[in-house]
């Protein structure tokens, strides 16, 4: 069976097509270059570009896989959590296929399809595993018993990691989004430059904007009135050192929550999943421990929609589908 995956949650608008659980096309259209002169997503120019981009997407993401819209069988959508507009644009689009087709549709929780984008790379992965969520939206770690049972085991009380990196990439005055940009900036700066503070959050809990507030309070110390900041300041030390402070809690608690449930199998998803550090050093700490460590490529790590067919074939296959009458919402726990 095809399935049409579709995911316009935040600032990407994407379609994916798969035939049973193997993806033939995954079509990524970002809207960063509206969003960057802002310094963030702007939801109601979200939805807008949304709306224009998505039956393109769609036909792309059909074309590439060779695949017309009378073979599809199935549309997945995300419908939560994300800006309200922007889910909207995809459950109705999602809505009026199946509808005028006559095919079952399934929505998609966001966070859901993020995990089981490591499926798409390692179909025989299995369960359990902890999976560490961390995007722009969400830091969460969950231990995943099986398909569906996303057990939530803590939580950022604040920022989400990839907010952290944004925001902080705003501070230090560099384009949105952050992540990638800070990456590649802590490449050529030294980790060890600055102790900004860890947020030791009690269990799996996560907190990032103490750290924020710390990287705000350095920066103000080398930023004056007229002439903004000084060169004095150490740009990629900064990253780097906030980047080191970062990755090294979710690291110490990702791995934590592997050996006490005793799971050897970790899933790192989302956004931040594209981090260079965060990759190298789960990879070293998982290793030390005899823990698999399961990292989807980056196209799979950012939000996509062939995540989102997957996560809606599979609801599918255990007779699980959506009626016509749901609505996006916001938030909502996995
Ligand atoms: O999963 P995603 O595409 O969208 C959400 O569901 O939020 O994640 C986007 C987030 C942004 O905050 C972005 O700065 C972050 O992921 N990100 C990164 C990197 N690439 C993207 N953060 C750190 N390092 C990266 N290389
Ligand atoms: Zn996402």
């Amino acid at each position: 069976m095809f399935t049409l995956g579709i995911e316009t949650s935040c600032d990407e608008t994407a379609a994916a097509v798969l035939q049973d659980d193997k993806v033939l096309s995954n079509i990524v259209s970002s809207q960063i270059q509206i969003h960057q002169k802002y310094g963030g997503v702007v939801p109601e120019l979200a939805s807008r570009a949304h709306i224009e981009n998505l039956l393109p997407v769609i036909r792309e993401a059909l074309h590439e896989a060779s695949v017309g819209i009378d073979d599809i069988g199935l549309v997945a959508v995300t419908y939560a959590p994300g800006l309200i507009g922007a889910l909207l644009v995809g459950v109705s689009a999602a809505k009026a296929i199946a509808y005028a087709r006559d095919i079952p549709f399934v929505g998609v929780h966001h966070g859901e399809g993020h995990i089981l984008a490591a499926h798409i790379e390692y179909p025989d992965i299995g369960y359990p595993y902890i999976a560490l969520l961390a995007s722009g939206g969400h830091t969460a770690l969950y231990h995943v018993r099986d398909f569906g049972k996303y057990e939530l085991l803590g939580q950022t009380r604040d920022d989400a990691a990839g907010e952290a990196f944004d925001k902080v990439a705003k501070l230090l005055q560099l384009e949105y989004p952050g992540g990638p940009i800070i990456d590649r900036l802590a490449k050529g700066g030294n980790p060890d430059a600055i102790t900004f503070p860890r947020a030791k959050r009690e269990g799996y809990d996560f907190s990032f904007s103490g750290l924020k507030t710390a990287v705000r309070n350095h920066v103000a110390l080398f930023t004056s009135k007229d002439a903004g900041i000084e060169p004095e300041l150490k740009i990629k030390d900064v990253a780097a050192s906030f980047q080191a402070a970062v990755v090294e809690v979710l690291v110490e608690k990702t791995i934590k929550a592997a050996l006490e449930h005793d799971v050897h199998k970790i899933v790192v998803a989302g956004g931040v999943a594209a981090n260079s550090s965060l990759r190298n050093i789960m990879k070293e700490k998982a290793d030390e421990k005899g823990i698999k460590l399961y990292l989807p490529g980056m196209g799979l790590c950012i939000d996509n929609a062939a995540m989102i067919g997957l996560a809606g074939y599979l609801h599918y296959q255990r007779g699980e589908t959506s009626g016509l009458d749901l609505n996006p919402r916001a938030s909502m726990a996995l």
